[in-house]
């Protein structure tokens, strides 16, 4: 049975706004839903003395309801400063397109934790995060979202981080993967953007150490 979408749902999925990358971002965020494992990405230009938000864009792999839910908050927080847009809730997303169906709330979520992930990046880069220290969990949480590009899954979710550490400033990890892996500089990449820029993090050191037969 089809589900009850309103007017605007379907109107956003078939005219989705503001959908793409942008290419100088000064924030991206992959954030992928636990409930249904979709992905959305997100990225913002950000004015550095207004702190506006000049330009925003997502591309979904996900749902209609994503979608139009992305489509409608790149509309809600285009002009805002990063202050409001961080303020903005999944509900209020949902009830900008005049609801959602219960079993699709977690796609609106989806979005708001998308925008919510390159907001913090975004102050982290400009020193305006709290300055909570980075813990292990925190490495975990900001190394959640990297995937390995060859069976689309989570380096985390896949248990490829064999050991790390968090020391003095330094993290350190050890990655269940060759050398030679057809990915590893792609993955290495992603791990630098996730964890270089946090303020108390002065070197990431990553090791390949798997075994072919691994
Ligand atoms: Fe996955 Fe909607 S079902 S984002």
């Amino acid at each position: 049975m089809a589900l009850p979408y309103s007017k605007k749902v379907i109107e956003h999925f078939k005219n989705p706004r503001n959908v793409g990358e942008i290419d100088d971002a000064d924030a991206t965020a992959m954030e992928g839903s636990p409930a249904c494992g979709d992905m959305l990405k997100l990225s913002l230009k950000v004015d550095e003395k207004t702190h506006k938000i000049v330009d925003i864009k997502f591309e979904s792999f996900g749902c209609a309801s994503n979608i139009a839910t992305a489509s409608v908050l790149t509309e809600m927080v285009k002009g805002k400063t990063i202050e409001q847009a961080d303020k903005v809730t999944w509900k209020q997303a949902a009830d900008e397109l005049d609801g959602l169906p219960p079993v699709k709330m977690h796609c609106a979520v989806l979005a708001i934790d998308a925008l919510k992930s390159a907001i913090d990046q975004w102050k982290e880069k400009h020193g305006l995060a709290e300055k909570e220290p980075t813990t292990p969990n925190k490495v975990l949480r900001k190394l959640r979202n990297v995937l390995n590009p060859l069976t689309g899954a989570s380096i985390v979710r896949m248990q490829l981080l064999q050991d790390f550490d968090v020391r003095d400033g330094v993290v350190t990890i050890d990655l269940d993967l060759t050398p030679d892996h057809k990915f590893a500089s792609h993955i290495e990449e992603e791990i630098h953007e996730k964890l270089d820029h946090l303020w108390d993090i002065k070197e990431v050191k990553i090791s390949f150490v798997g075994s072919p037969d691994s």
